[in-house]
């Protein structure tokens, strides 16, 4: 007779995350209110499984209280929210992230005693081990031993993300760009069915932007376990040359959605970004073709 032992043997990662064709994660009819201000307005949201889903709007228009609704930091008023075909809406942070919902934050939060491979062990670990990560912090102060299965993940994801080579780096004066990189690795080494990005690309110069964004998009075409971003990002031009599906919220409202070239076509969305008037400042325009030509040439 086997006795059952304490720590569950680690699944494996492409077991995860349900077989459901279904969106990965959706919101239905969001509302939050903040005292008399409405912030979301019965906004609805889908990310498909393998899919980058972008998420714009002008400063104040709720994409951060969406984010924060859909990761579990605030309760919405009304509406759902489901992780695969899961309800989450009363679930906590932690919860939903044991569903496999991962973030990152736009400060990355990296631990300046820890190097880059160990930021992705600490993020394997609080999935599949939890229990061994605090044993080993307690006991020795330090990640003590891994296993071939923690290896291939993590490795893999560090040659994924093109980090192999920093692996053993301290992460303290890493580079802006370098340390976004440490954190989606350590989100993505949660093996996550989707990941939510808060302005991933803010900060960074062209070239850690161009980086970071064939990584993203790499991730989600080529890993093995299916993977979806969430991604609010300032840089419209990026989304559009990322994105499968945009959502444009303005003033707590979805007023557009649909692929980058509906969403260039939309005049709710010209109007938005433009202040709303027939007469749109030929310097604004030239600003928005300019960033397309761009968006169109990186493509
Ligand atoms: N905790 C809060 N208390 C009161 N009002 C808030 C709070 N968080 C956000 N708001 C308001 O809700 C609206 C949407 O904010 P936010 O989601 O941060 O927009 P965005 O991220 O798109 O810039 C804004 O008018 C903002 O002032
Ligand atoms: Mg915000």
């Amino acid at each position: 007779m086997s006795t059952p032992t304490s720590t569950p043997a680690p699944q494996p990662i492409a077991t995860l995350g349900g077989a459901s064709s279904g969106p990965v994660l959706s919101a239905h009819g969001i509302t939050k209110r903040f005292g008399g201000l409405v912030a979301l307005n019965n906004v609805s949201l889908e990310v498909p499984p393998r899919s980058i889903v972008g998420l714009v709007g002008p400063n104040g228009a709720g994409k951060s209280t969406l984010f924060a609704v859909l990761s579990g930091l605030l309760r919405p008023d009304a509406g759902s929210v489901r992780l695969g075909d899961d309800d989450v809406t009363t679930q906590s942070p932690q919860s939903r992230a044991r569903r496999g919902l991962a973030r990152t934050f736009q400060q990355p939060e990296l631990f300046l005693s820890l190097n880059v491979r160990e930021h992705l062990v600490l993020g394997h670990r609080m999935r599949f081990e939890r229990r061994r990560l605090w044993k080993d912090m307690f006991d020795a102060g330090a990640l003590l031993r891994s296993d071939a299965f923690e290896d291939e993940h993590v490795d893999g994801l560090l040659e994924q993300l093109g980090l192999t080579r920093l692996a053993s780096r301290s992460v303290a004066g890493l580079p802006l760009g370098t340390s976004r990189l440490v954190e989606v690795g350590r989100a993505l080494a949660t093996a996550p069915s989707v990941l939510l990005l808060d302005e991933p690309l803010s900060g960074l110069d062209v070239h850690e932007s161009e980086q970071l964004a064939g990584v993203l998009a790499g991730v989600v075409r080529e890993s093995e376990q299916p993977v979806s971003l969430l991604m609010v990002e300032h840089d419209v031009a990026t989304v559009l040359a990322l994105s499968d599906q945009i959502y444009v919220l303005d003033f707590g409202e979805v007023i557009a959605s649909g692929t980058p070239d509906e969403i260039r076509r939309s005049d709710a969305v010209r109007a938005a970004y433009l202040g709303g008037d027939d007469t749109v400042p030929e310097a604004d325009l030239q600003i928005e073709i300019d960033a397309e030509i761009d968006a169109e040439e990186r493509s």
